[in-house]
């Protein structure tokens, strides 16, 4: 293909309008923006010259893109996403990559089955390109910090006001965004999580729903993992703690290590836990430690790196950061702390897809919950929440 490629923008609200003003100011090499399109027409003002379509089916069959990116409220992520790899278009996907499981399974049996065998496939994940989680994955994966013993992430700083909630009709319902702190904020987290660890096999969830706000969604969870090696996890959440927290901490057998503000602090044991625990003759002895301060450079380059790397894999073949597939991981892992609540039992991992798939249409059928929407947060605001995913 030749450069540039033209990206299509689908849904240009807070997000899909932050990647086209990215695009149009020229700060994605090798990129120019296509077309757009969205439902409501006012929204296609945000991108006067540029080509605007009422409907994605208009803007794929416009042959004015390579390319696309969905970002639309969740549930038509898989429909639209089918379309766009069944019209032979490049597709990276906003997150989370579907509300449920089966919806995952569905858009990555259209791209196992897609006639264009060298079409790219890629998922919205901006947090992979923080250098803190990439060198703590690189540690992990290298095996310098030994096998993980326990694994916390308090990430309680996704602070969302009742304006928030109320700045969009489809926000924080069952039927528009299949979730709520689980489903907009964590998907970034969740998807650390599996990317850094893998999956538990067993997961017990609390969550708690419309806690702190007036929403019929879950605004906080704390739930407990187990990991096949007998390694165990909390993950803790809320949208509703200011000023909140956001702690990763990995306890392994070379000491633990912490992402917490900048780069990463580690306490490293000078002999592994494990051969301490077993030969120390002194009955409380500690294993001799040393601070070891893992400088990084920044958060990375977030959206803009992945749309970035997304035309690099396009016009070079290089391998992408959040390859689409991959998404199916971090939906499976907040699909299994909701159905944990909702069952109130420990659930087992890999999740019966077609049971949480029915438990989704429960949750909608039985929803009554009256949503309020008003002016509220627009684009201005946005601009704060995006500088926030950083951290
Ligand atoms: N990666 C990130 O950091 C990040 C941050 C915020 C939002 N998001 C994701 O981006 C997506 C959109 O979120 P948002 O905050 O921009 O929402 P939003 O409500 O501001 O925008 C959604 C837009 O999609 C349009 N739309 C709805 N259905 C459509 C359809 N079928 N075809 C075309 N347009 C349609 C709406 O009219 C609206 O303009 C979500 O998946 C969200 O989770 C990602």
């Amino acid at each position: 293909m030749s450069s540039p490629v033209r990206l299509g923008i689908i849904g240009l609200g807070n997000m899909g309008n932050s990647h086209a003003q990215q695009i149009l100011q020229g700060k994605i090499p090798r990129m120019v923006l296509g077309a757009v399109a969205d439902l409501d027409p006012e929204k296609l003002k945000r991108c006067p010259d540029t080509p605007g379509f009422a409907t994605h089916q208009e803007l794929l069959a416009s042959g004015k893109v390579d390319a696309v990116v969905v970002a639309t409220p969740h549930y038509d992520h898989t429909i639209i996403g089918i379309d766009a790899i069944n019209a032979g278009v490049h597709t990276l996907i906003e997150k989370p990559l579907s509300v449920h499981k089966a919806d995952c399974q569905k858009l990555i049996a259209a791209y196992e089955k897609r006639a264009r065998k060298d079409l790219v496939f890629a998922e919205m994940f901006n947090q992979r390109t923080d250098p803190r989680y990439r060198k703590l994955r690189d540690l992990l994966k290298s095996g310098e910090l030994g096998e993980i013993r326990r694994v916390n992430w308090i990430i309680t700083d996704w602070y969302r006001t009742e304006a928030y909630y109320a700045s969009g009709g489809w926000r924080a319902t069952w039927a528009g965004e299949g979730g709520g702190v689980l489903m907009n904020q964590c998907p970034h987290q969740l998807d650390l999580m599996q990317w850094l660890f893998g999956l538990p096999k067993k997961v017990r969830a609390h969550c708690q729903f419309g806690k702190w706000h007036d929403i019929e969604v879950e605004d906080a969870c704390t739930a407990y993992l187990e990991y096949p090696n007998g390694a165990t996890g909390v993950f803790i959440t809320t949208t509703g703690e200011a000023p909140g927290t956001n702690r990763l901490e990995v306890a392994t057998d070379r000491g633990r290590i912490v992402v917490e503000g900048d780069g990463l602090q580690w306490t490293r044991t000078a002999v592994t836990v494990s051969e301490h625990l077993r030969t120390s003759p002194n009955a409380f002895s500690t294993p001799e430690r040393w601070e070891v301060k893992i400088p990084t450079n920044g958060w990375g380059g977030q959206h803009n790196e992945v749309l970035g790397n997304f035309a690099d894999a396009i016009l070079d073949g290089k391998a992408l950061l959040g390859p689409a597939i991959e998404g199916i991981g971090g939906v499976e892992l907040g699909n299994a702390m909701l159905m944990s609540t909702l069952w109130d039992r420990t659930v087992e991992l890999p999740l019966d897809s077609a049971a949480v798939a029915d438990e989704y249409q429960k949750l909608i059928a039985k929803s009554r919950h009256k949503k309020k929407v008003a002016a509220g947060a627009g684009a201005s605001d946005f601009a704060n929440s995006t500088k926030g995913l950083a951290k």
